[in-house]
């Protein structure tokens, strides 16, 4: 009897330390392509002034709190002048010029043409001190979030051309084996396919954020702003994920699934970002389009009447608070402000990719225009 449960509690001791090791090795990978970071910068320095490290060491912008594009909540006409505009208390808001205009064909490539998904967010005076915890993200007037629709930016450069390239045949795959198409899907599919498509669209900017972190620890230098808006995009995303959990909880195999798609996609995108930042920031950029396409797809679908369940259903909590909807949101409003969210990813992440990892983050708090 006694040695029967001395067995036992050995066994348990071994599973549960197999399962910790496991553990522990997914989570450690990523630092064990650390020095990968480190060969890259010592080998492939960046072109910048500042040295190795790519990033400048002496001059950073006198406008350093670096935020999103979260200020954003005009309408950014292109013809304003450089000098500024005065904001309704007074302050002087300075657009961003230098950064803010495409270079080369700029009447074709401006946001009002669709080059890139435009975003404009919110002012602080609407946050809210109950949800000061989060970082800054947007909020959204109707008028707006009811404007955003799919936008496409042609791949022109060879890093556009591979992200968008293998944006499209994942997307192709995923929708195959998940036959996902207008008519075929119901409000449990949504939101099956919403839930795990939010688990891997937050591990980008985390991944970017991170890395960029450690390279500005080990180089001793500042990191221009990225790793703010990186960082924020990342948990954006993640409420994302907890607003749509509060309607459906997934089982077990669900999550096993997640958990290898997460162990999978991580270390990629980590290797990847290490390798070349322009190519994943691209990657992310058409990959949050086809977000936006999704959610297109979604608000068709309810706007047609083919998820009744969802027509007199309101929105969790979380997401009113977070979004700053009103009592009576439905599901509608909801998948407004998270479209217009992965438009603002796609913009950004389209944005960075244009340019060099030491230049300056251009989503400065109180700019309004970049790109
Ligand atoms: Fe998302
Ligand atoms: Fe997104």
């Amino acid at each position: 009897m006694l040695r029967g449960a001395q067995r036992c509690s050995c066994l348990l001791a071994r599973q549960v330390a197999a399962r910790s090791a496991a553990t522990s090795y997914i989570q450690t990978l990523p630092a064990t392509l650390a020095p990968l970071a480190v060969l890259r910068t010592a080998i492939l320095p960046d072109n910048a002034p500042g040295g190795a490290a790519g990033l400048p060491s002496t001059s950073f912008p006198s406008q350093s709190i670096h935020t999103s594009a979260w200020m954003w909540q005009k309408p950014s006409p292109l013809d304003d002048e450089d000098k500024g505009r005065e904001n309704e208390d007074g302050t002087v808001r300075k657009i961003n010029r230098e950064a803010g205009t495409p270079k080369g064909d700029e009447k074709s490539k401006t946001f009002e043409e669709g080059f890139i998904s435009p975003h404009r967010g919110s002012t602080s005076e609407q946050g809210d001190q109950d949800s000061d915890y989060l970082m800054m993200h947007p909020v959204y007037t109707k008028e707006y979030a009811e404007s955003v629709k799919p936008q496409h930016k042609v791949p022109e450069k060879f890093h556009e051309k591979t992200g968008y390239w293998a944006v499209t045949a994942m997307r192709s795959s995923f929708d195959f084996i998940t036959n996902y198409g207008p008519g075929k899907m119901d409000e449990c599919k949504w939101l099956q396919r919403i839930v795990f498509l939010e688990t891997v669209a937050g591990v980008p900017g985390m991944v970017g954020g991170m890395l960029r972190h450690m390279r500005s620890l080990r180089s001793m230098r500042r990191d221009n702003g990225w790793i703010h808006t990186l960082l924020e995009e990342a948990e954006n995303e993640r409420m994302h994920l907890l607003t749509f959990l509060e309607m459906k909880q997934p089982g077990p195999a669900f999550r096993a699934f997640v958990l290898l798609t997460q162990g999978i996609f991580f270390n990629l995108y980590f290797l990847f970002y290490v390798m070349s930042p322009k190519h994943c920031h691209a990657f992310v950029g058409y990959l949050e389009e086809e977000a936006v396409k999704t959610y297109t797809h979604c608000i068709e679908e309810i706007d047609a009447g083919r998820l009744p369940d969802w027509e007199d259903k309101r929105v969790p909590d979380i997401a009113k608070e977070y979004w700053k909807m009103g009592k009576d949101a439905g599901m509608r409003d909801l998948i407004l402000n998270v479209r217009a969210d992965e438009a603002c990813h796609s913009h950004v992440n389209h944005t960075f990719a244009g340019m060099q990892s030491y230049e300056d983050n251009p989503f400065v708090k109180g700019n309004h225009m970049v790109a």
